[in-house]
Parts: structure tokens; sequence; C-alpha cells
């Protein structure tokens, strides 16, 4: 039976700008409330003035007492959570040595540790609301190690954690789904590097991740990649590897994706 979005509650974090602001968007239109999380009231507070299901919660997701007090209130107003879509992430910088660790761990306790902070906090009322849904936003970058070393580590650990949590959270009624997404164009990812190359035409806009989160949501599924067509260059990494790599040397993206 298919998932009906109308009444529910979700929470979605990084919804300040791009996908999580596009997802946001989508979920209050399927007549969803939405709580919108992240750093930034004022965009918050603009989305919430646009969409009178959303409520607009400033959070940051490294700070265990702000997200405790996220899931506080969101107990307090409804007792339960249908959907914790957990986007917030960052790209983070090239990793060449001491002088970008700091970097790099701040990039892995935004990534990883904001999406496992969010679910410890929110599990208890996902049980609550199931049959319930957990979305992690994660990477073709969690499947391909291309990028930044401490942001492609940080996917591949997101996925890792969804792909365990699918399994032993199935009999709690919480569906746990890893969405991938390729090249999106957003404040975070402005792609430019991409965008002067012949990948320019792979470049996707946040609606389309907006669109597969509607779509895990609904039929409940655990994995989806965005555009699927990157999933041909997960499975020629697994059975083609020097092939793969080969061609992943020439496009070595390890200096970032600020730019
Ligand atoms: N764009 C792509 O090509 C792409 C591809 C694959 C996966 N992704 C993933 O998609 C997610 C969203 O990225 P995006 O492309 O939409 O980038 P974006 O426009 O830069 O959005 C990032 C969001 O995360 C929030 N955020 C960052 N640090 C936070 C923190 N400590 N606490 C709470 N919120 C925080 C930001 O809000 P504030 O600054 O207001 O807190 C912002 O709303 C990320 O997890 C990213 O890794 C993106």
């Amino acid at each position: 039976m298919t998932w009906d979005p109308r009444g529910k509650v979700a929470v979605v974090t990084g919804a300040s700008s791009g996908i999580g602001e596009a997802t946001t968007r989508r979920l209050a239109a399927a007549g969803m409330t939405v709580y919108a999380v992240a750093r930034r009231t004022d965009r918050l507070e603009e989305l919430a003035g646009a969409h009178p299901t959303v409520v607009p919660h400033t959070a940051d997701v490294t700070d265990q007492d702000a997200v405790d007090a996220l899931a506080a209130r969101v107990r307090e107003e409804h007792g339960a959570c249908h959907a914790l879509i957990n986007n917030a992430g960052v790209g983070g910088g090239a990793f060449g040595g001491r002088d970008d660790l700091d970097d790099a761990l701040r990039t892995l306790d935004i990534n990883v540790g904001g999406v496992v902070r969010c679910t410890a906090a929110f599990a208890d009322l996902l049980e609550a609301g199931a049959p319930s849904r957990v979305v992690n936003m994660a990477s073709v970058a969690g499947k391909l190690g291309i990028g930044p070393a401490a942001y492609a580590a940080s996917k591949f650990a997101v996925v890792g954690f969804s792909e365990a949590l699918s399994l032993s959270w199935a009999s709690r009624g919480i569906t746990v789904c890893q969405l991938n997404p390729g090249f999106i164009e957003t404040e975070g990812f402005p792609q430019t590097q991409v965008k002067r190359t012949p990948m320019a035409r792979l470049v996707g806009r946040p609606e389309a991740v907006a669109d597969a989160v509607v779509d895990v949501l609904a039929n409940g599924r655990t994995e989806r990649t965005v555009p699927t067509f990157y999933r041909a260059f997960v499975a020629l990494r697994h059975l083609a590897p020097p092939l793969y790599f080969a061609a992943a040397k020439r496009l070595d993206r390890a200096g970032g994706t600020r730019d």
C-alpha cells in the first residue's frame, strides 16, 4: 500500500538552501507538516512564510543539545515523526595533510555525526509514527571515492549506516533509505568545475532530488540514485575496476567541491 504523506510530520535538516529547501517545499505541498531545520534562521522563516505547514527550527546538527531540543519539540507538538530527512551536509576541502585536519574532522562531524545524532534522537518518535521513513542524503561519492577525501569518507559512512539500519530497523516499521544524488547545482556545491567540462550536461537541479525523496517516502525504498544512470558507474567500479580507475584518475576532483 502506498504511504500517504497527507497530515504526516516530517523533519528536514539542511532546509535553508539547495536540496533541503526544495525537499521542504515539495513535502509541504504534498500535505505534510515540515520542521525545517538549519542554522540560518532568516532563510527558514522566509520558507515558512511561503508555506503555512513549514515550521522553522534553528539548530546545528553538530550540537547534541540542539538536536535533542528539536526532538523534544516534535514530541511535545505531535508525539510522533513520520519522516526524518537527514540532509544537512557540507562539501569540505581537499585533504593535503595536517593543515586540513580540522576541516576534514568538521566535515565528518556534520555529514556523519549529524546523521547519527538526529537518527538517534528521533528513533522513538519514528517508531511511534510507524510505518515511518528515514532518508539519509548520501551521494554517488559514497559509492565511488571521487572528490575530497573527507567528503567521500563521510558519504561512504552514511551509506554504511543507512544500509545496516535498513536491515535492523525494518522490524520496527521504520524504512531507512540511502539517497545518492550525483552532481546537483546548489550554494554549497556550485559545480563550477564540472560545468566547464563536457560533463556539464550531467549537472542536475535540487528539485529532481526532492522528487526522489517523495518517491522514496511513497514507495518505502531503501536505496535510490538520482539520476539513475550513475548506477552504471558504480557497476563499472565493481565489475571492471582497471577500466573504472583509469577514467577516475582523469576526473581527479580531489581538490574540493567548493567551486
Ligand atoms: N549538490 C550536490 O551535488 C550533492 C550531491 C550529492 C549529495 N549532496 C548532499 O546533499 C545535501 C544537501 O546539500 P546541498 O547540495 O543542498 O548544499 P547546500 O545548498 O549548501 O545545503 C546544505 C544545507 O546544510 C545545512 N547545514 C550545513 N551545516 C549544518 C549544520 N552544522 N547544522 C545544520 N544544518 C547545516 C545548510 O544550512 P545552514 O548553513 O543554514 O546551517 C544548508 O541548508 C548534503 O548532505 C550534500 O552532501 C549534494
